[in-house]
């Protein structure tokens, strides 16, 4: 799987999007080394602060099946002219279970850069932090 994939993969999940209030679809695709994609799009509702990522979807479909510490890369893609940066809350969840995870950040066009979640979110914490008290 080329990283041009992974980003296709993410971008054909805008189409899966369910976001009638933001109007702004996402799409995203996380692999495993052994070649397994999980892919996401955000999921809104109608209590607004109920809406999930895209980055999240995808994460929580790999962890409940057994996916949690064999990630590679991440791609996260919109719609838009502009690179589509995981918010804060991903950031975090994603954290926990790869720090240095590789993040594919793309545009509408599937133009992207790669950037680390180290990058991303310096001193982070993590489940780490918690074994030091
Ligand atoms: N969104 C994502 O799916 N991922 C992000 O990292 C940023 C924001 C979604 C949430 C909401 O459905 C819409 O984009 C507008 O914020």
């Amino acid at each position: 799987m080329t990283d041009r994939e992974l980003v296709a993969l993410a971008h054909a999940m805008l189409d899966r999007a369910y976001a009638p209030y933001s109007h702004f679809p996402v799409g995203a695709a996380l692999l495993c080394s052994d070649g397994t994609v999980f892919t996401g799009c955000n999921v809104e509702n109608a209590a607004y602060g109920q809406c999930l990522c895209a980055e999240r979807t995808a994460l929580v479909k790999a962890v409940s099946e057994g996916h949690t510490h064999d990630w590679e890369t991440l791609a996260v893609i919109s719609r838009g002219e502009d690179y589509c940066w995981p918010c804060g809350a991903c950031r975090q969840m994603l954290y926990e279970f790869k720090p240095n995870l590789r993040i594919l950040v793309a545009r509408g066009d599937q133009s992207y850069q790669e950037v680390t979640l180290e990058q991303l979110m310096p001193h982070g914490f993590g489940p780490q932090q918690l074994n030091d008290v």
